[in-house]
């Protein structure tokens, strides 16, 4: 588990590009923070830091993914804020989706009804008006969504 500090919105894009660095196929990271906190930012950041284009384009099949590709890897971003209840993984199609040969990034994981295996954990809490702290770590075992 690392933390740390961020001042700006630029800073937590280079602290995303930094971790993407380090992505493989196949990785999940679940992205934890307040309304506002700055998690469609690190995205953004995450896939620039893969090299992919910064407009992203919709899912043909899954309408709450966005997809940034022609990077390095392509990421499947997800935000789950919209759903009204907790969501089982496989309801929401996540796995008919072939999401292997890139990153998966989901916003309000909190939303799913249970956790995703081995992922990554990105928690943002806000300290103040353009200031965060960024933790990134495994994702705690045996805690839910
Ligand atoms: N250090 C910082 N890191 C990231 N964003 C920051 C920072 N300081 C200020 N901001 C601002 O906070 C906002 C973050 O917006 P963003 O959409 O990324 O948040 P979010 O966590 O995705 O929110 P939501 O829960 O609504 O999806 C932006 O307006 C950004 O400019
Ligand atoms: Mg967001």
């Amino acid at each position: 588990m690392t933390s740390q500090r961020s001042h700006s919105e630029a800073e937590t894009a280079r602290i995303a590009e930094a971790l993407a660095a380090r992505l493989q196929p196949g990785d999940v990271v679940l992205i934890r923070g307040d309304l506002g906190a700055g998690k469609t930012a690190f995205v953004r950041g995450l896939a620039v830091g893969l090299g992919a284009a910064d407009d992203d384009v919709s899912s043909p099949t899954f309408t709450l993914m966005q997809e940034y590709r022609g990077g390095r890897l392509p990421v499947y971003h997800v935000d789950l804020y919209r759903l009204e209840r907790a969501a089982d993984v496989e309801d929401l199609g996540l796995e008919d989706v072939e999401m292997g040969d890139g990153v998966l990034a989901v916003e309000w994981p909190e939303r799913l009804a249970r956790s995703l295996p081995d992922a990554i954990a990105v928690e943002i809490a806000i300290v103040g008006d353009s200031t965060r702290d960024i933790r990134i770590g495994p994702w705690p075992a045996g805690r839910e969504g």
